[in-house]
């Protein structure tokens, strides 16, 4: 089946870690997509932010949330008081799925699936077991099924802070010990962007990231 674990080094650094992705087969999404494209910040970050996969100018530069809904976070980020450079960002898939709709030559995303998510997660997880976050932040419900299971829902359970690993996901106990961490899951920066009340989206999304603030007090 699809899986990334061949492909992670052990012992590795974020560096090392970024530069072995670069060469990741562990599902066929590598094939049509530009790059892999690896998280960046800081790597003793309080906050780990995962997105859904790379955009379109993610695919193409390389660098996660450098597109349209990367602004969109950067904006919500500084409104809520959580200090970007106090967080490390990256996304549960990492190469950019897509089609060519109607024949143009525009790539549109495509949500990857349960089985691209699981692939990818030892990635995901070598990144947290490095950073070892006090806060994690799901943008979505990519995220959220990836780091909490695929029954997992955005709308069920976004802007209340859980504890993280919690009981669920043995992976992530794993990763992040019996530690104090916390989970605060909300909506996808891309969504207020698709919205038709897209102030309203945008409040919703600075109010979640607001729990995130009082849980670095
Ligand atoms: N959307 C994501 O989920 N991640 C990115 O890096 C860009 C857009
Ligand atoms: Fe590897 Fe993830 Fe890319 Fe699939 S999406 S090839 S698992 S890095």
């Amino acid at each position: 089946g699809y899986d990334a674990s061949p492909y992670v080094p052990q012992g590795a650094d974020l560096d090392e870690l970024r530069a072995a992705a670069a060469d990741c087969h562990g599902c066929p999404l590598y094939r049509d997509a530009t790059q892999t494209v690896f998280g960046e910040g800081d790597p003793s970050a309080r906050v780990l932010l995962v997105g859904e996969q790379p955009g379109d100018q993610e695919d193409r530069q390389g660098h996660p949330f450098v597109g349209p809904a990367g602004r969109v976070l950067e904006r919500a980020l500084g409104e809520a008081g959580v200090d970007p450079g106090d967080t490390y960002v990256t996304n549960a898939v990492k190469h950019f799925k897509f089609d060519f709709r109607g024949g143009g030559k525009k790539r549109i995303h495509k949500p990857p699936s349960l089985r691209e998510m699981a692939a990818c997660r030892p990635w995901l997880a070598a990144e947290m077991r490095l950073v070892r976050p006090e806060v994690v932040v799901a943008l979505g419900a990519t995220a959220g099924k990836t780091l909490l299971g695929p029954a997992f829902r955005v709308s069920d359970r976004r802007g209340v802070p859980e504890p993280f690993p919690g009981e669920k996901p043995e992976l992530w106990r794993q990763v992040m010990g019996e530690g104090r961490a916390c989970l605060v899951a909300t909506i996808h920066p891309s969504a207020v962007l698709r919205a038709d009340d897209r102030e309203a989206m945008y409040a919703g999304l600075v109010s979640d990231l607001r729990r995130v603030s009082d849980a670095l007090r």
